[in-house]
């Protein structure tokens, strides 16, 4: 679809850094998201989730740090010790026929560590100071964590961390050919293969509600609020 003689994914990145906008009354082309990866979050939110982009952008950001925990960082733990058993029971069946499959699995153990890793920084240290900023702003108290640097500083690592799993995936995405298995392949092979691609979609929806929503709400909360 065009209008204006502009390709769809350009109009979704328009409409939604506008509804960006109206949310926050500030511009946020700085959190930069793909268009082609906003396509897909949007459709996964229409199609998958139980609440529509304009209820995410009202929620306060303490629940929608709950909702992302409980819910996308959930499928990532429970996903990923399934699909690094059938990836490496794929290599053992399969690996001399389709060679590209160890590449494949190299990949899924990379995006595996480094998710690993990300999810632990944001259930440790992002996820609590956002809720204790949302708890002390309604006691009317002050923050007095001189740990804790900034939210900016902790988000613009994630964003940093979040671009890379993106590229990562890409290229798993690549070698699977679009998670199209060959003639040949068993069940264990198609259904790795589809696992993989609803891997992949979750992964852009939990990013975009952390990329476009959670995080710049986060920091214009700080913005507002007295630090000591
Ligand atoms: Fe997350
Ligand atoms: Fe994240």
């Amino acid at each position: 679809m065009t209008f204006n003689n502009k390709p769809n994914d350009e109009l979704v990145s328009e409409n939604l850094n506008a509804a960006i906008f109206k949310a926050f009354k500030k511009d946020c082309t700085g959190f930069r998201l793909e268009p082609g990866n906003l396509m897909k979050a949007l459709g996964l939110i229409q199609s998958e989730e139980s609440f529509s982009l304009e209820e995410f952008f009202t929620w306060p950001i303490d629940l929608l740090a709950d909702y992302i925990e409980k819910k996308h960082h959930s499928y990532i733990e429970q996903r990923v010790p399934v699909l690094l058993d059938m990836l490496n029971k794929l290599c053992r069946l399969h690996g001399d026929d389709h060679t590209e499959l160890l590449d494949i699995y190299r990949g899924f153990c990379k995006v595996a560590s480094e998710l690993n890793s990300h999810l632990l920084k944001e259930e440790l240290i992002l996820f609590p100071y956002i809720r204790k900023m949302v708890q002390l702003a309604n006691e009317g108290s002050s923050l007095d964590d001189p740990r804790f640097r900034s939210v900016k500083y902790h988000v613009l690592q994630m964003m940093r961390e979040h671009e890379l799993d993106v590229d990562d995936f890409k290229q798993i995405r690549n070698l699977t050919s679009d998670y199209c298995p060959p003639k040949d392949a068993c069940k264990t092979y198609k259904v790795a293969f589809a696992l993989l691609n609803e891997f992949e979609k979750e992964l852009h929806l939990h990013i975009f509600l952390e990329s476009a929503i959670l995080f710049p709400k986060a920091i214009a909360f700080e913005s507002n609020i007295n630090r000591i």
